[in-house]
């Protein structure tokens, strides 16, 4: 294996939208041509919260909006392996030797799964929940990832993942890389409402895949400085949702500089930099448009993406499978019974 490899991905629970840009795609689209990189629709991770019929009914479609979403930011499927979780069981059998590599405590110690336990509505912690970061280290070291971009919510399982290869590599011997954690240089984006985090479960979200006039509408129904009523007062720019859009996503420094420093001396409207925001993302996004557009005049091909992508890391897991299973002993103590077996039947034999 010359070339390091990288593994990332999401829960295929719909399209992508700038927050995941911010958080990890941005890093995704840079990083992958240097590494052999697999992203994973970790559908197996969307049923620790969303189980249902109808959830379960919705991976097929959402995988492929959300692959498209990550092809159009500008993955090339020439140098992306994508698969399905829940495809590859093998994943789960890693997951089970895992989970004896960790403790309930320092499970329960990720911030991040009390979150989303709070955010899926559950009184009690899901024990498969619990569990979710274990089932990425499985994700991670199935395909022995080295390089892993994640948002920053993800970076906490991530070093769960470190721990575990640590783990295993001491009870058994060296099997796993312990994976690197690139976290996005970008703090998290807020929602259009100011809220902490851009979510499309809060309405909050601008989606990769808006049209012009759906961007104009979102960045128009921005929250700003809420103490600024008219455009003739001093307005607030730390933590002004719209600037922190302008400083992210408006290449033009000078002219993002200068409405700052009208709106600090109240010499603009609210309305002028929402303008000048709507064009910034429009100019952002019409690459991405023009990609979406020309991946989805060719119905079918990503899925086949997805199966080809599919097939080929279920070769891999198979592998560190056989490998796993060695190190751990647990090829020789089936042999052992194999071979016993197989002697008491020949003794036994009555013959022919
Ligand atoms: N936990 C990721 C999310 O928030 C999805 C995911 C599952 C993942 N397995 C992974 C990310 C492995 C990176 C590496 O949706």
């Amino acid at each position: 294996m010359s070339v390091a490899r990288m593994l990332t991905g999401d829960r295929p629970t719909g399209r992508l939208h700038l927050g995941h840009y911010v958080g990890s795609i941005a890093n995704r689209v840079r990083l992958h041509q240097r590494y052999e990189s697999f992203f994973i629709i970790a559908d197996l991770h969307m049923l620790t919260t969303r189980n249902t019929r109808e959830d379960i009914g919705r991976v097929a479609g959402n995988a492929r909006e959300m692959v498209t979403d990550i092809l159009a930011a500008g993955v090339d499927p020439a140098r992306a392996t994508f698969y399905l979780q829940s495809a590859i069981p093998e994943v789960g059998d890693l997951n089970t030797l895992f989970q004896n590599l960790v403790t309930v405590p320092r499970l329960e110690r990720v911030p991040s799964l009390k979150d989303m336990a709070r955010d899926a509505g559950k009184e009690e912690m899901p024990y498969g929940l619990l569990g979710y970061p274990v089932l990425q280290a499985a994700d991670i070291l199935c395909v022995k990832g080295q390089v892993v971009p994640v948002g920053k919510d993800n970076a906490a399982h991530v070093e769960v993942t470190r721990e575990i290869a640590r783990r295993f590599n001491h009870l058994y011997g060296e099997v796993f890389p312990v994976p690197e954690t690139i976290a996005a240089e970008t703090p998290t984006l807020v929602g259009t409402d100011g809220r902490a985090k851009m979510s499309k479960s809060l309405g909050n979200a601008i989606a990769l895949s808006a049209d012009s006039a759906t961007v104009r509408r979102a960045v128009m129904g921005m929250y700003t400085d809420p103490n600024r009523i008219r455009a003739d007062v001093p307005g607030t720019v730390e933590g002004n949702p719209v600037f922190a859009y302008h400083d992210i996503f408006n290449p033009d420094r000078a002219q993002v500089d200068d409405l700052k420093e009208r709106y600090r001396a109240g010499r603009v409207g609210d309305v002028e930099v929402k303008e000048k925001l709507a064009v910034a993302l429009d100019r952002f996004l019409d690459p991405i448009r023009e990609r979406r557009a020309r991946i989805e005049a060719e119905p079918g091909l990503v899925d086949q993406l997805i199966f080809e992508g599919t097939e080929r890391t279920r070769h891999e897991v198979r592998q560190t499978l056989v490998e796993v299973r060695r190190a751990m002993g647990l090829t020789s103590a089936y042999t052992q019974v194999r071979r016993r077996a197989e002697r008491h039947r020949k003794a036994t034999a009555t013959p022919a």
